[in-house]
């Protein structure tokens, strides 16, 4: 028998279907709960509130489980690619060698960006932080390709302007740090591999020749894989609500740009790397700043600790912490910080407040170690992590499309005051 839930308001009961996940998980469909009860639930933050249905990742909290389209995160961590997983999360399925090959091929052909954008990068100063250089240049493609804005376009106009996206992230991505730098901009070598060709557009100075380090290609390829997708968190819901009203693929994902750069979000690994200089500085005592995090007249958080959905471990933070140990020796690289990230996670892992809580390492807590090491200036560490998470925005996107979801618009509790009448200004 179909599975129900009962709500009752005021002695009165109403009936509602509960939809089922292919893992098992439940969700109580109020779809017509306004409609028949008058009234609407309250979720601040969403806690609580499944607002698609999905099929691109699976994610169980307690468990510590994360899958892309079934693939385990670990499994695909080590033996996949970072545009392997792209493919898998957009199109749903691992792509045979020729798919994935014509896919590689697509993207390379894209990776030039019109001379015209840096006309546009030129405009920013070189304080600029470049996350938001990043979500402008990304936004700037509806003037590029205004075909785009069509919500209606064919398949073939989906798939270009994915592919585009996908090739010239990098390229803006690079271009954000070369302004920041105040250095000429680097052209994509499509000789490259991705990871090899942003390096490369990053760090190659004019007239010097650069080498890509494969150590660090292979390290930032495994990176790119573990931030690919996370099903409905901010900026993915950014993406998917900003879409829904039928806005084109490259506004979608600017605005999910700009839903990543907040220090709860994923702005949380550039934050790390500086509480962990701040903690050097002040002479490494790590209980005092366990201290600090745990005093709520305090407003210090420990960065890159906790998070909504992982109340176990999170499977892409202990990924993470064996790459950073692995990158860190094989590059040579001392970095003090990963003792004290380290002490502060034992220390903390023991301690009640933490416990209850359920407060563990994220992914973000070691990854801004490890863009250390590889030599990514801590303020681009946010745009690694936007660079990774891009497949994962696509695949929402296309997603919300192809199901044709409705626009997202939730409703509210109102608690401002009744109708009043208005007072002139001499009587105020
Ligand atoms: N340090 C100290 N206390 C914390 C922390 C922390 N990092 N995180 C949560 N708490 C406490 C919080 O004060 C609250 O305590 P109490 O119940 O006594 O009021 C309790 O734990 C629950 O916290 P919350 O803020 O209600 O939980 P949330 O689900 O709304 O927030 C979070 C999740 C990730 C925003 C939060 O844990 C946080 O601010 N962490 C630090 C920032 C960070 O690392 N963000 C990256 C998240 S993972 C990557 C990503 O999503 O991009």
């Amino acid at each position: 028998m179909a599975k129900t839930a009962e709500i009752i308001i005021e002695g009165k009961s109403y009936t509602f279907p509960i939809v089922e996940g292919s893992e098992g998980e439940m969700g109580i469909d109020i779809g017509n709960l306004l409609e028949q009860t008058g009234a609407v639930t309250l979720d601040f933050g969403y806690k609580n509130t499944g607002a698609t249905t999905s099929a691109i990742t699976f994610l169980d909290g307690d468990k510590g489980i994360l899958r892309y389209r079934g693939y385990s995160i670990e499994e695909l961590a080590e033996k996949s690619t970072f545009l392997e997983v792209a493919y898998l999360l957009i199109f749903g399925e691992l792509p045979t060698p020729g798919q994935l090959s014509g896919f590689s091929g697509d993207i390379k052909n894209h990776t030039m960006v019109h001379e015209d954008i840096k006309k546009i990068l030129d405009g920013f100063p070189s304080s600029a932080h470049p996350m938001g250089v990043l979500s402008s240049l990304f936004c700037a493609q509806t003037a590029f390709y205004p075909e785009s804005l069509d919500p209606n376009r064919s398949k073939e106009g989906v798939y270009l302007s994915i592919v585009r996206s996908l090739a010239k992230m990098p390229t803006f991505a690079a271009w954000a740090y070369k302004n920041e730098v105040g250095h000429p901009v680097n052209y994509p070598d499509n000789s490259l591999n991705y990871c090899s060709r942003f390096l490369k557009m990053m760090f190659a100075l004019p007239a010097e020749h650069y080498d890509v380090d494969p150590v660090v290609a292979a390290a930032l390829d495994k990176l790119l894989i573990l931030h690919a997708d996370h099903e409905q968190n901010c900026s993915t819901s950014t993406v998917r609500i900003v879409g829904s009203s039928k806005a084109s693929i490259y506004s979608s994902i600017s605005a999910g740009i700009n839903a990543l750069w907040g220090p709860l979000h994923g702005g949380a690994n550039q934050e790390v790397i500086l509480m962990l200089e701040e903690i050097k500085k002040d002479g490494g005592n790590v209980d005092k700043w366990i201290n600090k995090a745990k005093d709520k007249n305090d407003p210090f958080r420990l960065m890159g600790f906790g998070h909504r959905v992982y109340k176990n471990f999170d499977p892409r933070a202990r990924i993470i912490k064996k790459a950073a140990d692995d990158v860190l020796s094989k590059l040579g690289v001392n970095d003090p910080t990963l003792e004290i990230a380290m002490k502060l996670e034992e220390i903390a892992l023991k301690d009640p407040y933490f416990i209850e809580r359920k407060l563990y390492p994220n992914v973000d807590f070691y990854s801004g170690i490890i863009y250390r090491a590889l030599g990514i200036p801590v303020d681009m560490f946010t745009v690694m992590f936007a660079i990774g998470r891009l497949p994962g925005w696509i695949a929402q996107w296309k997603e919300l499309r192809e199901n044709k979801e409705p626009i997202g618009r939730p409703r509210q509790i109102y608690t401002g005051s009744n109708q009043r009448p208005y007072v002139g200004l001499d009587k105020r």
